[in-house]
């Protein structure tokens, strides 16, 4: 794992926002137009167009800003299909928001063990994989599994999966970004992590059925013309009848502040991994050339 350049500042303590952040942040607070559908005559609106640049930047068809990385997950446990009563393969080591997210679509999770490596027990899971139709990936503290004998594994068994990014946003394996392996990746804009909305997180799929389930799923009202980085409108003609209403937006506010904070990750131009520290409780970033 070569490192050029070692983190020497607080485990604890974020950076400051960048200074255009706080200025669009100021915007949007001056317009009052903080719900994201709220929006002036031919505005595109933050949420919408960070939306649009997150997409672009992981290189997906669709992507969804919501409430945390928790509600990414649900949302994406949920706009997959998952059912109470499921299994849901997940590793064993991993952040109580991931179970979480699995308890809260009433599925239940069957836990994979981990190797020494802290990632997920590839062995363990080729036994346990005609146990469940759905994997909830965590890539734990940053590191990466062989992602090539995973979906080999998952391929061959069925098995849809869902990343959980909440530690790699921004990292890459063999050149495939984080949450671009699967079905599904979720990412958490929590303010230890690699972007500090305070709370937010992001879904991104190809798959326009289950974006379409998605965007109806945090709380649309109807309104998904409005996003650019959604599928097109036929995507939802029957998905808007049958799909509930479990309010997660993200809000314009957030979006104003994570969209200078992206753009930085973008120009740093290396991967990332999030480094936790004893207590759990802080993380941090580390630059790194590989993972
Ligand atoms: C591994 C992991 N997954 C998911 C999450 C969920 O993120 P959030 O707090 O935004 O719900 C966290 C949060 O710390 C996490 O550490």
């Amino acid at each position: 794992m070569p490192m050029s350049e070692i983190f020497t500042g607080s485990f604890t303590q974020q950076e400051p926002i960048p200074e255009d952040g706080i200025e669009a942040a100021i915007a949007v607070m001056r317009s009052g137009r903080i719900h994201r559908y709220n929006l002036a005559e031919g505005e595109l609106g933050e949420t919408a167009l960070l939306e649009q640049e997150f997409a672009a930047q992981v290189g997906a068809k669709y992507a969804l800003a919501v409430a945390s990385g928790g509600a990414a997950m649900t949302t994406a446990l949920r706009a997959a299909g998952v059912q109470p009563g499921d299994p849901v393969l997940s590793n064993a080591f991993t952040l109580a928001p991931v179970p979480g997210a699995i308890a809260a679509v009433g599925a239940v999770p069957v836990y994979v063990g981990v190797t020494e490596d802290l990632t997920i027990d590839l062995d363990d899971l080729q036994i346990k994989a005609d146990q469940a139709s759905v994997l909830l990936l965590s890539h734990m503290r940053g590191h990466i599994c062989d992602m090539d004998r995973l979906m080999a594994i998952c391929d061959e068994a069925g098995i849809r999966v869902i990343e959980d990014c909440a530690h790699t946003m921004g990292a890459s394996w063999n050149g495939t970004p984080s949450g671009r392996h699967g079905i599904a990746g979720c990412y958490s804009c929590q303010t230890y992590k690699h972007v500090n909305a305070g709370e937010g997180g992001f879904l991104v799929t190809d798959d326009a059925d289950l974006a379409a389930r998605a965007i109806m799923l945090s709380g649309s009202y109807m309104l998904f013309e409005r996003h650019l980085a959604a599928p097109p409108p036929e995507a939802f003609t029957q998905v808007k009848y049958e799909t509930p209403n479990i309010s997660s937006r993200m809000d314009n506010l957030r979006a104003a502040i994570l969209r200078p904070q992206l753009r930085q990750l973008e120009i740093l131009g290396v991967s990332y991994f999030t480094c936790v520290n004893a207590s759990g409780g802080g993380a941090a970033r580390w630059r790194s050339k590989s993972i």
